[in-house]
């Protein structure tokens, strides 16, 4: 059993949550909205609880449910309270505005970025942007357990994630360094844009991305 933290409250954070707890781990939902951080702890039940944003991260695992552009203020709130530790970056960013690019520059991703702020004071993976939501409710997409691609430049650190993975029943797949996050952001942009095509009015942000067989 593990102890992680989640920053954000939103509907990743509940998700990624109800996969932990599936796996028999503690989860504590850390944000800044009080209201919604107490009715999600009030629904995922047992193994949950929550404390408001800033309070400090007590487990080694710490996951960042929120948008990419609030990353670099969620780290300077924190300041060494993150040191040491795994971070993963779970953001997808997309334009939403055009839903045609991505917000970082080519070259790069969200996910370096993140490890770029922290500098070399945590380490940083790539988890969960290809896992919708409201498949991780499930944690199965068409009776298959979800695929969830894991990037990083710490072999630890990913084995740490895996194993909660694992243990949640989904499938971690390690595409390796974490440069490998632009293909898993970039990937997205594309499957993103697919739900909100009116030719493809059937994807309801309920699609998974996975490797059969
Ligand atoms: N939704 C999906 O299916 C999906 C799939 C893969 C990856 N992702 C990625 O997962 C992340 C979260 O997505 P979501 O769908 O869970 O979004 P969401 O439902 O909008 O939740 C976002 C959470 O981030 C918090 N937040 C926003 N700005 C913040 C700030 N400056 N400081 C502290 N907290 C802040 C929000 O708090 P407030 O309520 O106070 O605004 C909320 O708790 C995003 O990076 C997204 O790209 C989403």
């Amino acid at each position: 059993m593990a102890e992680i933290d989640i920053i954000g409250s939103g509907h990743m954070a509940r998700g990624i949550a109800t996969r932990m707890l599936h796996g028999r781990n503690n989860v504590r939902i850390i944000s800044r909205n009080d209201s919604q951080m107490r009715d999600l702890v009030e629904s995922l039940g047992a193994g949950a609880t929550g404390a408001y944003m800033g309070s400090p991260l007590t487990s080694n695992v710490v996951i960042l449910a929120i948008p990419h552009a609030a990353t670099r203020e969620v780290i300077l709130e924190y300041s060494d309270g993150l040191d040491g530790k795994v971070i993963v970056d779970i953001s997808n960013p997309v334009d939403y505005a055009t839903m045609d690019r991505l917000t970082t520059e080519p070259g790069s991703s969200a996910a370096e970025e993140t490890a770029a702020m922290l500098a070399g004071r945590a380490e940083v993976v790539k988890a969960f942007n290809t896992t919708f939501a409201k498949t991780l409710a499930t944690g199965s997409v068409a009776g298959l357990p979800l695929d969830v691609f894991i990037a990083g430049d710490s072999e630890s650190a990913k084995a740490k994630v895996s194993a909660l993975v694992a243990g949640s029943g989904m499938r971690p797949i390690d595409t390796g360094p974490l440069r490998w996050a632009r293909e898993l952001e970039a990937f997205m942009l594309l499957i993103t844009a697919l739900q909100v095509n009116p030719e493809h009015e059937h994807f309801d942000w309920d699609t998974a991305l996975k490797i059969l067989p």
